[in-house]
C-alpha cells in the first residue's frame, strides 16, 4: 500500500491547529452530540483520530479505517493511556476493500471526500452509504461550500485554495474546486437532517452536515368500510 502521508502526516493535526485553531476540530466533532451509548460509528479516513476519540469517550463502539500506516500510528499515539467503555477498532484499509454493509448508525467522512477528484469521490460516497444501517446517518465534515456575499466567497475559496495546493504537493491529493456535499448527499437518497457552519475568522470556512437515509413511506391502509 503506498502510504501518500508519509512526509505530511506526522504534521496533519499541527497543519489543522495551525491553519484553523480549534475550528477543524470543533467541526469534526460536532455532530458527535447525537451518539447514543453504543452506537456503530465509522471514521472512513480518520487521520490522527482526535474526533474519532471524542466518540469513544461518549460510550460509542468506534471503528476507524485508513489507508496510511504513518495516520494510524498517529492514532495509535493518541490513544496512549485512553480507556474507553468500548475500544477503538482500528482498520489498515483502502475504504473500498471495507465492506460491512449496513452495520453502522453514524458513518464519518471528515476531510475524507475532499482528497479525490469528484467522480471518484462521489463513488466512495456511494460506497460508504452501503455501510449505513437503513434509518442511520451519514456525516461530512469539510471545507464549506461558497456561499454568501463576494469577501465571503472570496474567503472560502482563498481558504480551500490554499489548503488544497499544499496537500495536491505533499500527498498527491487530487486539486479541484469545493465539493457541494449536500448536493452529492441528497443525490444519493439521503436527506440532510442538519447542518452546521464553522466559523474562521468570522467566515463560515467550515461545516459539518448530517444526512439520513430516505425511509420509505408505508402505504397507508384502507380503513375497512
Ligand atoms: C485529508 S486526510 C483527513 C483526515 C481526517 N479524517 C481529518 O478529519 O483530519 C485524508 C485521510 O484519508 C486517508 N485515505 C485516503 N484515501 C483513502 C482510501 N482509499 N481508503 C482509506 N483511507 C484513505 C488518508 O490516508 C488520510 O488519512
Amino acid at each position: 500500500m503506498v502510504d501518500k502521508y508519509k512526509i505530511i502526516g506526522p504534521l496533519y493535526d499541527f497543519l489543522n491547529v495551525v491553519y484553523g485553531g480549534n475550528q477543524f476540530h470543533k467541526c469534526k466533532t460536532f455532530m458527535n452530540k447525537d451518539l447514543k451509548e453504543d452506537d456503530k460509528i465509522l471514521f472512513a479516513g480518520v487521520g490522527h483520530g482526535r474526533d474519532a476519540i471524542d466518540a469513544a469517550e461518549r460510550g460509542a463502539q468506534v471503528t476507524v479505517v485508513d489507508l496510511s500506516a504513518t495516520m494510524l500510528k498517529n492514532v495509535e499515539k493518541n490513544l496512549k493511556g485512553k480507556n474507553f467503555k468500548h475500544p477503538i477498532r482500528l482498520v489498515h484499509s483502502d475504504i473500498f476493500e471495507f465492506t460491512e454493509t449496513a452495520e453502522y448508525d453514524f458513518v464519518v467522512a471528515n476531510f475524507f471526500l475532499n482528497v479525490f477528484p469528484e467522480d471518484f469521490m462521489v463513488k466512495v460516497m456511494q460506497h460508504l452509504a452501503t455501510l449505513v444501517k437503513p434509518e442511520g446517518f451519514f456525516v461530512v465534515g469539510d471545507f464549506h461550500y461558497p456561499k454568501g456575499n463576494v469577501f465571503t466567497k472570496a474567503f472560502q475559496n482563498i481558504y480551500w485554495y490554499i489548503a488544497v495546493g499544499i496537500f495536491t504537493v505533499f500527498a498527491k491529493n487530487a486539486f479541484h474546486k469545493i465539493y457541494n456535499y449536500p448536493k452529492h448527499i441528497e443525490a444519493m437518497g439521503f436527506t440532510v437532517t442538519e447542518c452546521e457552519d464553522v466559523n474562521v475568522l468570522l467566515v463560515p470556512a467550515l461545516w459539518s452536515m448530517k444526512a439520513q437515509r430516505k425511509t420509505i413511506a408505508k402505504p397507508q391502509q384502507q380503513e375497512a368500510a
